[in-house]
This record gives C-alpha cells, structure tokens and sequence, in this order.
C-alpha cells in the first residue's frame, strides 16, 4: 500500500490527476490542502527542546503514518519559481517530528519519491534540486521525477496526463 500526497492548491488539477494515476487500489490519497496543519510561525521554537506547541495538528500523525506504508510519493507543483508553499509547511513541520524520531527519518526516506510538476528546467534549474536535499547522504537515487511541461508544448492551464509520453515516464518512475 502507498501513500501519495498532492501539494496542489486546486482541486483536480496536474498533481491531483497524477495522484489518481499512480494510485492502485488500497493505496491512500492526501491532499495536502485539506489537513489542519499550522504554520511554523508564532512560537518559541519549543520543538527543538521539548514539543511542538501545534503538535496535536494533523502533521504529526501523518509522519508518523508514513512507516507504514510501501513507497510515499510527494506531487509537488511549482509556484513563482519555487516548489508550493504547502511542499514547504510539510518540509519544516517535518523538524519536530523527526527530532523526536530521527531512527524514522531513513525509513520514511527509504520509502520516498518525488514528482515536480513545472513550466521548463532552464528557466528554473534550482526547482528540482531543492527535493534532492531530503536524499543528500543517503544511499537512495532516482528519487525525483520533473515534468516540465513547455517541453510537451504544454501551458498551465493544459491537462499534461493527456500527453502519452508523460504517462510513461511516470510509469516507469513509480515503478523502479
Ligand atoms: C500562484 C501560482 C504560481 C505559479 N508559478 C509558476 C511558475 O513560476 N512556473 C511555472 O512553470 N508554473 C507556475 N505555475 C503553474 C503551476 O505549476 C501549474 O499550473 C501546475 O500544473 C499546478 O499544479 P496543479 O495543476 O496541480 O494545480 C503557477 C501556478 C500558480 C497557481
């Protein structure tokens, strides 16, 4: 069973349709939109020392759901130049739970890959890079998959599921 987490703000957008794409029966769809997850902001920084004041949230629970699962596929769309803001509430609610887990933090790696959906590499090269970092010193490769769609012709308002090639390269990515 895998987990595959849509970092769009839209509802049925690219990062949801290839949510649904990848999932197979049993697997489970968050999107990351609808969870109660606050802000790392307006506290004392309390998860270095002791507990996030915001940990009774849905964050925690959801890292701590993530072992559980084969593989974690984050579908994460760029915004002004920069993966989602959404991907970033994730990336440093992140630090309570693994300061209190680290043992979990190469498990939940292990298990780990990333699809980012944007216009073009060489407009953006820092784009894809920027999800490689949760890889850096690990044994894990190949981990992250960019579909820039003005490499297909497409714009943002284009359905880029409709472009075979695409589908294929997604295939043969989730199942590595
Ligand atoms: C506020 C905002 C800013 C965006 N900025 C960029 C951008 O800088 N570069 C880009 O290639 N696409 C940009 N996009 C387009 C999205 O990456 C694209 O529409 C993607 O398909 C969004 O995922 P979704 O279809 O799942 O919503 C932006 C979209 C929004 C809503």
């Amino acid at each position: 069973m895998n987990l595959i987490i849509s970092f769009s703000g839209r509802e049925n957008g690219n990062c949801d349709n290839i949510s649904k794409f990848i999932a197979t029966e049993g697997d489970a769809i968050i999107c990351f939109r609808d969870l109660k997850v606050h802000d790392c902001s307006g506290c004392r920084y309390e998860c270095f020392e002791d507990v996030c004041k915001y940990r009774e949230d849905d964050i925690y629970n959801l890292f701590e759901s993530m072992v559980n699962y084969e593989k974690i596929f984050f579908i994460v769309p760029m915004y002004c130049g920069n993966p989602t803001s959404l991907y970033f509430k994730l990336n440093e609610r992140s630090q309570d739970f693994f300061m209190h887990n680290e043992e979990s933090y190469e498990a939940i790696v292990s298990k780990l890959y990333i699809i980012g959906v944007y216009g073009e590499r060489n407009k953006t090269p820092d784009f894809l890079p920027c999800f490689e970092k949760w890889f850096e010193g690990t044994e894990f490769n190949h981990r992250v998959l960019g579909i820039e769609r003005h490499k297909y012709g497409q714009t943002m308002g284009d359905k880029i599921l409709e472009v075979e090639e695409i589908k294929k390269r997604i295939d043969s990515f989730i199942r590595q």
